[in-house]
């Protein structure tokens, strides 16, 4: 006589259905996993970005941020050579460029000294004259060839920058000050 199947035994999973039923909650983890790793991916993109941007912004505020300017041997001895700085930002995908600003560069010895091109005055561009000296158009103050203040209304000496040797490249501690006041401050 055949044993009676008890319904314990009638509800009990096949042994294909217990596979299957594993097989398919392994897909949902996987799918799961996966659109967590796509949304931390698509929110680590702006964080990269956002990383970066004070690389660009933090000229002021007496922070040193040194600048790649220009190859030394680009500049004659003695000659004032403007020169604009860029600012270079790199992240997984793109690389971006910002001009922060110009500077006169005058190669002495063997070193270089560099002014900002902005008038402490009210922050028009300072031009070169053949002699070597400085000069502000908007309102006529002149600077001697080191940046001091000769005339005109200037409340300060031309603002110097300080600059290195590398590799055979001149860089730039780059800075922006306030304008129109006696005391040199990097903002
Ligand atoms: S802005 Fe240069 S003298 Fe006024």
């Amino acid at each position: 006589m055949s044993k009676p199947e008890t319904s314990n035994e009638a509800n009990a999973p096949q042994p294909s259905a217990t596979h299957a039923d594993a097989s398919r909650r392994n897909a949902l983890k996987m799918m799961t996993l996966a659109g967590g790793v796509g949304l931390c991916g698509a929110a680590a993109i702006p964080a990269a970005r956002f990383a970066l941007e004070p690389l660009l912004d933090d000229a002021g505020g007496g922070k040193q941020r040194w600048v790649r300017a220009v190859r030394l041997d680009r500049l004659k001895p003695d000659e004032p050579t403007r020169v604009a700085l860029i600012a270079e930002a790199r992240d997984a995908f793109i690389t971006e460029t910002k001009e922060l600003g110009s500077v006169w560069l005058v190669r002495r010895g063997a070193g270089v000294f560099c002014i900002s091109v902005v008038c402490p005055h009210l922050g028009c561009s300072v031009t070169a004259k053949a002699e070597g000296v400085f000069y502000c158009p908007c309102h006529d103050s002149s600077f001697t060839k080191d940046g001091k203040r000769d005339k005109g209304p200037s409340p300060r000496d031309l603002d110097t920058l300080d600059t290195k040797i590398e590799d055979g490249w001149v860089l730039v501690d780059f800075k922006k000050f306030r304008m129109a006041t006696a005391e040199k401050v990097a903002v």
